[in-house]
């Protein structure tokens, strides 16, 4: 998720049960240029792994060259982003805007997959008008150019993210495209991924909202007996993110990043309301810090032990020059 998923996202993500993480999606024109903020998004952790790298763009052979650089860097599958409906991206002829185009999307997809040697997956939504099937008819078309799996969002470009996910869609997508289908559109709870697995036959499920500040839910999708957190725990939890993303990000672009997770992380009832806005008033991470140690004193060990388990990636993740994104969708 653009302006979301950075490493820390990322790596929780894994140690919470994800069997697969995924980049926010990264510019091909800007990788072309080596814009140095752009090549920020392709520093790979090694505690990350399996993971995709999303790319989005409209000239195949830019695509291709793109799709290089992001298996240097580490990547272990492909993706290709046919969702985002922002018109930034869409202008471009990129995103969602290819759903319309299946013989440039299609030429994409195999100009991709003839340049790198793993897998490649697209991601997609429904079609760009409400009510929208192009999906079917455009799936086949990737698959038969060389995307080893594809992931549904059925929702209409227009739709952005208004009304529900429509995983009967899903179902059909499924029986047309013969390949592994990753579902996405709400999916928030153990509940929910089973009823969309068993009504889709899809593959797997992908978490995105429902993964913002609550890797708890990850946990509880793929372990029946997972409880809900502690306040320590939650504290913790956020503590150690905020401690990882200023690692990535620098202190000054993480604290205005930081912003949006507190609420995320503080709400459903876990902290009172004054509690979060309090943090967002303050100035450094390092206050968030002491004022989060403060309201959960039994918050320390939790991250003493976290911190320890970690691996040791000095020297490998400086994210300093990585942009907060300013895209924004699939
Ligand atoms: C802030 C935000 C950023 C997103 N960025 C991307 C992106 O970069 N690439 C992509 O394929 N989808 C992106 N998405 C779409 C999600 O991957 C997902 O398909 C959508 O949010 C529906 O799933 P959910 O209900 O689990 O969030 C983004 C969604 C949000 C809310």
């Amino acid at each position: 998720m653009a302006g979301v998923s950075v490493q820390a996202f990322r790596r929780q993500g894994r140690r919470y049960g994800a069997g697969l993480v995924c980049s926010e999606m990264v510019s091909c024109a800007g990788l072309e240029h080596r814009n140095e903020r752009t090549l920020g998004y392709l520093r790979v952790a090694s505690d990350e792994h399996p993971l995709a790298i999303q790319i989005f763009g409209s000239d195949p052979a830019v695509m291709a060259e793109a799709a290089r650089m992001v298996v240097a860097a580490g990547a272990d599958i492909v993706d290709i982003n046919f969702g985002c409906p922002v018109k930034k991206v869409t202008k471009t002829g990129a995103g969602a805007t290819l759903l319309d185009d299946p013989a440039r999307a299609g030429a994409i997809v195999a100009a991709v997959a003839h340049a790198v040697p793993v897998p490649v997956s697209v991601k997609m939504r429904r079609g760009l008008e409400d009510g929208s099937r192009a999906c079917l008819e455009i799936g086949p078309r990737l698959v038969e150019a060389g995307a080893a799996s594809l992931t549904l969002h059925p929702r209409s470009a227009r739709q952005m993210y208004r009304g529900e996910a429509d995983h009967r869609l899903t179902a059909e997508f499924v029986e047309r495209v013969g390949v592994p289908v990753i579902a996405s559109g709400d999916i928030t709870s153990r509940a929910r991924a089973q009823e969309v697995l068993a009504g889709t036959s899809a593959a797997a499920v992908m978490v995105g909202r429902g993964a913002q500040g609550n890797p708890w839910a990850l946990r509880e999708i793929v372990d029946a007996e997972a409880g809900e957190p502690s306040r320590e725990e939650v504290a913790a939890e956020l503590i150690l993110f905020v401690r990882e993303t200023v690692r990535e990000l620098g202190e000054r672009r993480a604290a205005g990043f930081l912003k949006k997770f507190y609420g995320w992380y503080l709400g459903r009832g876990r902290f009172p309301r004054p509690f979060k806005q309090e943090l967002v008033g303050l100035t450094t991470t390092e206050e968030v810090v002491t004022r989060l140690f403060a309201a959960a004193p039994g918050a320390a060990v939790i991250v003493e032990q976290l911190e320890a388990e970690l691996p040791d990636l000095t020297g490998e993740i400086l994210l300093d020059s990585m942009p907060i994104s300013i895209y924004g969708g699939g």
